[in-house]
């Protein structure tokens, strides 16, 4: 039997997460610095993402985090950010695809989304996270062993409950539907494509991350969430989970899609 005591270890790990700059993201480049691994915020943002690489660097202690301009809908931003990547590491242990494209115009209401604006978020956002995922993977596929993890939504297998929005200017946008239960079903095909190579695809699917939100959403979101006391998605809910698929403890799963929301899908 393998030594148990290091089971949640990221130890010498490189993790590529896209979208590192952002809410959730943040939050996951800090628990991959805390458990010692190497970690690349791979991010559009660049003042954002380079602050934070100082942040974490001071908070954690650890000096192994770096900043890198990704696109994750460009296929040349990405190889060079692949061959950044190697050239300082050599080598791919995690991507987490957390990185969440959006046009100006999203987060309308389904009689408000234009075709176009359907297919542009469908691709960017989706279709991105399949292109990052192609071309690190590639390099996985050669090591040998590898860890994808998606970032998937309640909204990817659940229906929107629309009386939550009421008296808001937000909504559950239509493309969100077609890109979070593309997601997940995206992590199964990969899962079974290159369960072969030793590389795990797994997915999160967290319910909403507390955001300031008007109080009047975050009061009628809260009355369908299951566990007491009754409260929205925190940063640091999800963040644990990504460390368990991230790290050996979770060895043996592969395909799934874990569900972090308090009960608020049943
Ligand atoms: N916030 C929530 O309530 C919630 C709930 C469930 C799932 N999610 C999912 O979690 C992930 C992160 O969401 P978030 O709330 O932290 O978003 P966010 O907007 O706070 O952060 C997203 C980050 O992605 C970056 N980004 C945007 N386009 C990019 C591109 N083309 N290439 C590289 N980086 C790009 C942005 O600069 C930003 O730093 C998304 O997949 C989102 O769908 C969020």
């Amino acid at each position: 039997m393998k030594n148990q005591n290091n089971l949640f270890s990221l130890n010498k790990k490189t993790i590529i997460i896209t979208g590192g700059a952002g809410l959730i993201g943040a939050a996951f480049c800090r628990v991959c610095a805390e458990n010692g691994a190497k970690v690349v915020i791979a991010d559009t943002n660049l003042r954002g993402g380079k602050k934070l690489v100082e942040k974490i660097k001071k908070e954690t202690g650890n000096k192994n985090i770096v900043f890198s301009r990704c696109d994750i809908t460009s296929e040349a931003s990405i190889k060079s950010l692949i061959k950044f990547v190697l050239k300082k590491f050599n080598k791919i242990d995690g991507l987490i695809n957390n990185a969440y494209p959006r046009n100006k115009n999203y987060g309308r209401k389904f009689e408000d989304v234009t075709y176009k604006d359907f297919c542009e978020n469908v691709n960017t956002h989706l279709g991105g996270y399949f292109l990052m995922t192609k071309e690190t993977a590639r390099i996985m596929k050669k090591q040998k062993s590898g860890n994808i993890i998606f970032m998937g939504s309640i909204y990817g297998f659940s229906a929107p409950k629309f009386e939550i929005y009421e008296g808001t200017h937000m909504t559950m946008p239509i493309e969100y539907a077609a890109i979070k239960g593309g997601i997940i079903n995206l992590t199964k095909y990969l899962a079974s494509y290159f369960g072969p190579y030793g590389i795990r695809v797994n997915a999160i699917s967290p319910g909403g991350v507390s955001d300031n939100q008007p109080e009047s959403f975050v009061k009628k979101y809260v009355r369908y969430v299951k566990l007491a006391p009754r409260r929205m998605t925190m940063q640091e809910d999800i963040s644990g989970v990504l460390l368990f698929l991230l790290s050996d403890a979770a060895a043996y799963i592969t395909g799934q899609n874990i569900v972090v929301d308090g009960g608020w899908t049943l």
